[in-house]
């Protein structure tokens, strides 16, 4: 079988990932019916961290346990990477080792680095452009709660970060529709995203006339790990692009609110939406097990069903 990668969302065809979200719902409901399904016994996963992670880490190692596995937490701190070992003789040498790979790190380029001299499929848990574990977790949610997405309108408002970037991309491949709206300064960079499809993505300036009509509403951290220097500049910056009530108000009455989490109520996000009746952020962070599981179970062995 040829190695597979999931680098970025556009990695997974369109019926690669609508399998994907039938399989992860599969998954979840052997876990809650307490079936144990282990088809990766004595297999390894080891999950590299040049950035800080709570759902992130925690979702992919319990994940591999629960399918039989075993997952290595690595960070510059205690690993060779933190004393300049290359990035390519790292691939190379956990390759021989481990049987999957999940990458958090700064730019793209080094997971892109790493897949090239990996003899394992690599997973991006996050970089500064991308992030598209994320958004798998992002679209099963809406799928569980709401049916397909196709057709339907997500309003992002916010940075264009790495999860805009993959919301971006998730939008082309499966036929629904974004409504981008940052801040002045902050707007989509196509030299990070690749050319952007305007079929599929308008960009707003307004938060509340990106948010009319939209059926899922979502927004991140006005600072991404690795920006910390400009967060008081951000916080000037984006003061009009928190997501309120008001804000949901003139979403589609059934709107969904997620966030990628952490959150900063009061930043961001009012309380009142993040802990009000349309978020579905648990469900949300939760999701990252199911998927991911259906996701490593994909890259290794293929489909099951
Ligand atoms: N949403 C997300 O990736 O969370 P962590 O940074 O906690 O992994
Ligand atoms: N955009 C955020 C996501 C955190 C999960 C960051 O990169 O810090």
């Amino acid at each position: 079988m040829q190695v597979r990668h999931f680098l970025q969302f556009k990695d997974l065809t369109q019926s690669e990932l609508d399998y994907l979200f039938r399989r992860a719902a599969v998954l979840k409901r052997m876990l809650k019916q307490g079936e144990l399904y282990q088809p990766l016994i004595a297999q390894s996963l080891a999950m590299i961290f040049q950035k800080n992670s709570t759902r992130t880490r925690v979702s992919f190692e319990t994940g591999m346990y629960q399918l039989g596995g075993t997952a290595l937490f690595l960070s510059p701190r205690d690993t060779q990477l933190g004393r300049a070992e290359p990035i390519e003789d790292t691939a190379r040498v956990l390759s021989r080792m481990v049987n999957i790979v999940m990458i958090r790190t700064f730019e793209q380029e080094i997971v892109e680095r790493f897949a090239k001299h990996s003899a394992v499929p690599v997973i991006n848990g996050l970089t500064d452009e991308y992030h598209p574990c994320q958004i798998l977790a992002d679209i099963f949610t809406y799928i569980e709660k709401r049916g397909p997405i196709k057709g339907r309108t997500v309003a992002w408002i916010g940075d264009s970060n790495n999860v805009c970037n993959s919301w971006m991309q998730a939008a082309q491949i499966l036929d629904f529709n974004l409504h981008v709206c940052t801040p002045p300064g902050y707007e989509i960079e196509p030299e990070r995203v690749g050319n952007f499809d305007s079929m599929h993505v308008e960009c707003f300036t307004n938060p509340n006339e990106a948010a009319i009509g939209a059926d899922l509403v979502t927004t991140d951290v006005w600072t991404s790990m690795g920006y910390e220097d400009e967060t008081e500049e951000r916080k000037l910056d984006f003061a009009d692009f928190r997501v309120d009530e008001e804000m949901m108000q003139l979403a589609h009455p059934d709107a969904l609110f997620m966030h990628c989490l952490p959150a900063h109520r009061g930043e961001e996000v009012q309380a009142e939406v993040i802990d009000g009746p349309q978020s579905v952020v648990w469900d949300e962070a939760e999701n990252r097990l199911h998927t991911q599981k259906a996701l490593m179970e994909f890259l290794l062995i293929g489909k099951v069903q």
